[in-house]
């Protein structure tokens, strides 16, 4: 079987259904968290312009420890309530920042990172992880970006 996912499409709304139907498709009756979560990297990183670093941190027993992901090598373990990624952990609020050097204790795996979203990731009540993306353009993530990444998350939530 072959991935030939090519999503090219003129608004940022008809890119993110795209994407979120090749989703659906790439992990449909597939249980393994892994496998899910390095092929969602994979097609993330493939699709979205202007990334310097796609994946996920897991929550193995409240702390974040970095899972499957496209980019730089990343800090392996965080803290709940440190850099962009904790926050959203703790909050279970979406963290979409313009400017990462603006953001309290920011955790700079990629000194190229300049903007950043964070999803937290929850199925009935219980925090999985985090989808992260970075960019190395300040303000790359829009509103737009946001309500699609939640959609990823929602996808990915269930199949985590
Ligand atoms: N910048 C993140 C850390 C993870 S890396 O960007 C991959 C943060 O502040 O949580």
């Amino acid at each position: 079987m072959t991935y030939d996912f090519k999503i090219a499409a003129a608004d940022a709304p008809t890119m993110y259904r795209d994407l979120a139907s090749a989703l659906e498709g790439l992990v449909a009756g597939e249980t393994d968290a892994v496998a899910n979560m390095a092929n969602a990297a994979a097609l993330i990183w493939e699709t979205l312009p202007d990334l310097n670093w796609a994946g996920f941190y897991r929550n193995v027993g409240g702390e974040l420890v970095v899972g499957p992901f496209q980019g730089r090598p990343a800090c392996i373990r965080i803290k709940f309530g440190d850099g962009v990624c904790g926050v959203a952990a703790e909050t279970r609020q979406v963290q979409r920042v313009e400017d990462v050097n603006a953001f309290p204790g920011h955790i700079a795996c990629d000194s190229a990172s300049k903007s950043e979203i964070v999803v937290p990731l929850i199925r009935d009540g219980e925090l999985l992880g985090v989808l992260d993306l970075d960019s190395p353009r300040t303000g790359r993530f829009t509103h737009e970006d946001e309500a699609g990444c939640v959609r990823l998350g929602e996808i990915l939530a269930r199949v985590l």
